[in-house]
């Protein structure tokens, strides 16, 4: 069987993430188009092989596939807005941070000028794209992304969430607010113990360690929320409610702000005084999830 012949790809937006973007298609073999507003920016890609355009419309002509790593959603409006006509046909992948609305205007927008879209959000630093280390989320169209996959994976490992454009977002925000939930736990920890002469950075290894024990957990809780089902939990709410009640109190005995465990604290006491101590701690999922319609 022959090997599928590697279409050209435009990488408009030369920024910290543009840049080892269109460094990675270079280094995959890919003929590569490159733009960026401020122009010099493209002057070491393009001794490492990139072809220059000059104007955003040129880069958009040039390849079926655009990748779009901008800063966020005026931008990509900003840079495309001249070269809307060049789009008709083409496949736009934008990879700037915008909300879900965002997105779907930007799909709606694109498909007013002919072109399919997909939405990404980059789950990776400048320094892990084309690596292991990062990935890169997407939603939107779905022909775009079979069609693309292999182009997709050059810059980092792809995981697809159907075709409403905004899904990409609102996975990246739930990615966040998991990562967000444990630094602050972190911090809150580096600053209690710190009180009592243990400073952050010798905590931090084993903290890590203690996070990486943490995220084997994860598929039991998942198991446990997705079923809606909490008699099989290794520790119940009232168990973890004394936890929480003496991390409280130990901070505050230590004059250390207890603001990040008093609303999970608040939620265990609910769902205690609702009759459910017994039941696992994943059942705080009940107290969390949708009870309406979602505005997104
Ligand atoms: N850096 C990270 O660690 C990281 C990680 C994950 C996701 N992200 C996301 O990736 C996106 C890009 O981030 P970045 O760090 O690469 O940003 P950056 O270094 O600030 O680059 C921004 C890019 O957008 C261009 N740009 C901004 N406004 C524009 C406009 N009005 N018209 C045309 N071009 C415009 C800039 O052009 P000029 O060079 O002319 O200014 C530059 O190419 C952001 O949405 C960011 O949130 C970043």
């Amino acid at each position: 069987m022959s090997e599928r012949e590697k279409p050209q790809v435009t990488v408009v937006g030369l920024g910290r993430m543009g840049v080892p973007i269109a460094t990675a298609f270079l280094d995959a073999g890919y003929a590569t188009t490159v733009w960026n507003r401020s122009a010099e920016k493209a002057d070491a890609l393009v001794a490492r092989g990139a072809a220059r355009a000059t104007t955003a419309a040129e880069a958009v002509r040039a390849a079926p596939l655009v990748i779009a790593p901008l800063l966020d959603h005026d931008a990509v409006r900003q840079a495309l807005e001249p070269a809307t006509e060049a789009l008709r046909g083409r496949t736009l992948v934008n990879v700037a941070n915008t909300s879900a609305g965002q997105a779907r205007d930007l799909a709606a927008w694109a498909a007013g000028h002919g072109a399919d879209y997909l939405d990404g959000a980059m789950m990776a630093l400048p320094r892990t794209v084309a690596t292991p280390d990062g990935f890169f989320l997407y939603s939107g169209s779905e022909r775009a992304f079979t069609a693309y996959r292999s182009e997709l994976e050059v810059m980092a490992p792809a995981h697809y969430f159907g075709t409403d454009p905004g899904a990409a977002e609102i996975h990246d925000l739930a990615l966040l607010g998991t990562g967000y939930a444990a630094l602050t736990g972190f911090l809150h920890a580096a600053a209690l113990l710190d009180s009592v002469g243990t400073a952050p950075q010798v905590f931090a290894p084993l903290a890590a360690r203690w996070l990486y024990g943490m995220a084997d957990f994860l598929p039991q809780l998942a198991a446990e929320a997705g079923a809606r089902t909490y008699t099989e939990g290794v520790s119940t709410i009232d168990l973890n409610r004394a936890g929480v009640d003496s991390l409280v109190g130990l901070s505050r005995a230590h004059g250390i702000a207890t603001d990040v465990h008093e609303p999970l604290k608040a939620l265990l006491d609910r769902r205690s005084a609702d009759g459910h101590g017994h039941d696992s701690f994943s059942s705080v999922f009940e107290l969390l999830r949708a009870t309406g319609h979602p505005v997104t």
